[in-house]
Formats: C-alpha cells, sequence, structure tokens
C-alpha cells in the first residue's frame, strides 16, 4: 500500500475556551515531508491530533487518499502512527522489550517483527543500546526508540509532534535523515515543529500561528510570499499586526 496523503478543509476546533484553529485548510500530499511550524500556542499539536483521529473538528472535514481512493477516517487510523509532543516510555524496560511490547500491540508476525525491528535499530543506530532501558537513555536516543516504536507497524501516515525538542544538534540530523530515509512511495510524514530554523528542511511548510493557516508552500515560496528571508520574521510580522 502507498503512502496516504491527508487534506484538512475549513477546520476549527475549540480547545476549553480558546479558538486552536481558525477555519484551517492544508493539503498533506502523499510520500513528502511536511512541516506544521508556528510558534508556541499555534495551534500544531491540536491539528496533528486531529489529523490522527484522537480529536474531532467542531466544524470543517479532515479527510484521507486520493479522490479516486478515499479513505475513511477508521481506515486511515489503522495506517497513521502517531509520536506525540511528550512520548511516555516505559523507563524499567529496554529498547528490545519496547519493540516486543508494539509488536504485541500491533499483533505482528515474529518473522515480520525480526526483519522490521533489525531493519529499524540498524537505521537508527540504536542496535548497540538495544539492552539499555528507555529510562536510561540519553534525549536524542528516547527519541529514536519512540519513532522505532511507530515505525514498527509500517505506518503510511506518520505524525510526528515536536521530535527534535530537546535533541542535541547531531541526533536533530539524524532524526532528520531518518525521516527523509522512510518517507517517500510508502509513506508521508506530516510533523511539528516551533524551531523556526527547521523550516527549511521540510518539503513542504505550513505556517500556523493563532490557529490561522497563513502559508503552505516549498519553505522558499513561503518566505517570497512574506517578502522575508527568514521564517522567524514571518512571525514577528504577523504579531505586530
Ligand atoms: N485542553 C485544552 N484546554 C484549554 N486550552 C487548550 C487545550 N489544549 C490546547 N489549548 C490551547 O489551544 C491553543 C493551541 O494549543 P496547541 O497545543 O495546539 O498549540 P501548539 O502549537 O502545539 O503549542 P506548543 O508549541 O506549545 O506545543 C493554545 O492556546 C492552548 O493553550
Ligand atoms: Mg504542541
Amino acid at each position: 500500500m502507498a503512502a496516504l496523503r491527508a487534506e484538512v478543509s475549513k477546520v476549527s476546533k475549540k480547545m476549553g475556551r480558546v479558538q486552536a484553529l481558525r477555519r484551517v485548510n492544508a493539503v498533506f500530499g502523499a510520500g513528502e515531508v511536511h512541516g506544521i511550524i508556528g510558534p508556541n500556542g499555534a495551534g500544531k499539536t491540536t491539528l496533528i491530533r486531529l489529523l490522527a483521529g484522537l480529536l474531532h473538528s467542531d466544524t470543517g472535514r479532515v479527510s484521507y487518499g486520493e479522490a479516486a481512493d478515499p479513505f475513511s477516517a477508521a481506515q486511515a487510523k489503522r495506517v497513521t502512527g502517531y509520536f506525540p509532543q511528550e512520548p511516555s516510555l516505559y523507563p524499567d524496560l529496554t529498547c528490545e522489550e519496547h519493540l516486543e511490547f508494539f509488536r504485541d500491540l500491533y499483533g505482528l508476525a515474529q518473522e515480520e517483527f525480526v526483519r522490521r525491528s533489525e531493519e529499524l535499530l540498524q537505521a537508527t543506530g540504536m542496535a548497540p543500546f538495544k539492552d539499555r532501558p528507555a529510562g536510561k537513555l540519553s534525549g536524542g536516543m528516547y527519541k529514536k526508540l519512540g519513532l522505532m516504536c511507530v515505525l514498527l507497524n509500517r505506518p503510511k501516515l506518520l505524525l510526528l509532534d515536536e521530535p527534535t525538542v530537546g535533541v542535541d544538534p547531531v541526533s536533530r540530523q539524524e532524526l532528520w535523515d531518518l525521516v527523509y530515509g522512510f518517507a517517500g512511495e510508502n509513506m508521508t510524514v506530516i510533523l511539528s515543529t516551533s524551531y523556526m530554523d527547521e523550516a527549511g528542511r521540510c518539503a513542504r511548510v505550513h505556517v500556523l500561528s493563532g490557529g490561522e493557516m497563513l502559508a503552505s508552500g516549498a519553505p522558499q515560496e513561503v518566505m517570497a510570499q512574506f517578502g522575508v528571508a527568514d521564517f522567524a520574521e514571518i512571525f514577528l510580522n504577523h504579531d505586530r499586526k
């Protein structure tokens, strides 16, 4: 099965008393690496959780698949991997035990599990640490373990909420390389970041501020649209309005 496309149309969502999203439109093309960028409170987590099927929009629509091959929300959920902003792994379980735990959760056959977990341990460079408990991993390794757990099931749509927070620059680069290694024919990736310098790493960026989608497009296109040389300027200008 191929990478899954997703689209939100005129999506609004209130969280408590806050209007977290305001008539947001965005298309997340299949196989691409999409970045939802915006400052704290912009609505990134709300949008990602809506795409993950964990929240429902008040108005508007979230849809999946191509027009010729639409997916229901339930079908999409089965092939979506979601990595929360604050992943909670089990501190006492080792990396390998985590992978086994997720194997059982996903109901993976042992043969497929062995193949996939070997592949992920190699790709992430985590093989030497597979016997280390999660509670003893560095920040970057902890994120990699969380990523392996969601990738085990070969999702067609991968949603990562701020995967690079609290990760040193080398591990951040490794995480980006991993994301690009997995995105493509078989996987669409949508990640959020509040680090403006990471916007340029995305194939397509979706700029969110105060619950509004300000722009979507290739990073260069979006910067040209705002007449800025740096993403941070978009938010500075927007907040001043
Ligand atoms: N359960 C909730 N109850 C009340 N307000 C909420 C709730 N969840 C989110 N909000 C508010 O909705 C807005 C959007 O929140 P959201 O978590 O989506 O932002 P974000 O872009 O992910 O921010 P951050 O970068 O801090 O993670 C914020 O103003 C937040 O305070
Ligand atoms: Mg968030």
